[in-house]
């Protein structure tokens, strides 16, 4: 027997302390019209220190939504897979954490990283698991959070106006029409441009990121994230043109049989860039960066349940995911709602 996956439920959870770019212009040398103009973001969100906003807690947030929206509860949870770059811990990962929260059953947790590809990258591993009839249902979570690790001097600003933190979440369920769910994932990964986009310190410890950074010379900037932005924005566009046209053809579909593209929300010009390429109108590309910055694993997440919660995804719709990342790794997904 061969089933399908569909995403059954969807949540998203950001910190209620809303960034914007003239509060960042007040402690780095930046501006609004810079950062509209580049990124498209208006304001992001980051946790306040010490509120109890983490990686794993906003995670679980977000997850608790997506089961009840699920009709499910967590006890009908099989298996966790959880996307994030920014971990509690060194180790363990923050599945287990968040397996121990919600009360569930003591179901495997994977935690993976795959940066702005990690939501991508859970969706095709739950869905494979749901394919081969092991699991019927999965939790895939993205969570982030990027402010207590970014450089807030003008050194950083290059990376640092671009980030936000946040959640989303998402159920995967067994479906038996074939005709719907998940169709198919496309997963890419090169390795040789790794160091554009990359944060290289600690590469062995077992610290909060927070200690990390008191603790260390702050002219270091191996504890900061790099970006090689304008090589990073040429790659991205390239590999998100790709790895849609690599999903569709897999399905004998075209661009035109698109309803919804949810990219992740890297850079508002990309975004455009691709809409523009596959000759999408407004409606059928959705955008959230302007209010959230870029949330890595999170971005598509969030998206997809802010597009869901609009009434913009129907049944029957094609929705295509698309992803790009450090590592480089970038990945689509293509799913009949
Ligand atoms: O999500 C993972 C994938 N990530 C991406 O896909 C991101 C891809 N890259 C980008 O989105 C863009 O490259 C950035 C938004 C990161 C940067 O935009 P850019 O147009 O490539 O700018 P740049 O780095 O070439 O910098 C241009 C100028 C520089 O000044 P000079 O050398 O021309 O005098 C920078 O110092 O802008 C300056 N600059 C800033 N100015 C004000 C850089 N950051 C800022 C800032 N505010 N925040």
């Amino acid at each position: 027997m061969t089933y399908h996956s569909r995403i059954a439920g969807l949540g998203y959870y950001v910190p209620p302390r809303v960034v914007t770019n003239d509060d960042l212009s007040k402690i780095i040398d930046t501006n609004d019209e810079w950062i509209q103009e580049r990124t498209g973001i208006q304001q992001r969100r980051h946790v306040v220190k010490g509120d109890g906003d983490t990686t794993t807690t906003m995670g679980i947030k977000a997850a608790k939504i997506a089961i009840e929206r699920s009709g499910l509860t967590a006890q009908d949870i099989d298996f966790i897979v959880f996307a994030t770059l920014s971990p509690d811990y060194y180790f363990p990962g923050p599945g287990v954490t968040l397996q121990k929260e919600l009360g569930m059953r003591t179901v495997g947790a994977l935690d993976i990283r795959n940066q702005c590809s990690g939501f991508v990258y859970a969706l095709s591993i739950a869905d494979q698991y749901i394919k081969t009839g092991m699991y019927q249902n999965i939790l895939i979570v993205g969570s982030e959070l990027h402010s207590i690790g970014l450089d807030m001097t003008t050194r950083g600003r290059g990376v640092s106006v671009i980030f936000g933190d946040g959640a989303g979440a998402a159920v995967l369920s067994r479906e038996t029409d074939l005709s719907k769910g998940v169709l198919s994932t496309h997963l890419h990964s090169e390795g040789e441009h790794a160091l554009e986009l990359a944060l290289q310190a600690p590469g062995m410890g077992g610290r909060w990121v927070t200690d990390i950074l008191a603790d260390n010379n702050p002219e270091d900037e191996s504890y900061y994230p790099y970006m090689n932005g304008q090589f990073v924005f040429k790659n991205a566009v390239a590999r998100f043109s790709e790895v849609i046209n690599e999903g569709l053809q897999t399905n004998n579909l075209s661009v035109s049989d698109i309803d919804m593209l949810v990219p992740h929300q890297a850079n508002l010009r990309i975004s455009q860039f691709i809409q523009k390429k596959f000759n999408l109108t407004d409606d059928q590309v959705f955008n959230n960066i302007q209010k959230y910055g870029n949330t890595t694993a999170a971005s598509i997440p969030i998206a997809l349940t802010e597009a869901w919660e609009a009434g913009k995804i129907k049944s029957g719709d094609l929705v295509v995911l698309a992803a790009f990342g450090s590592g480089f790794t970038w990945g689509s997904a293509i799913i009949r709602w």
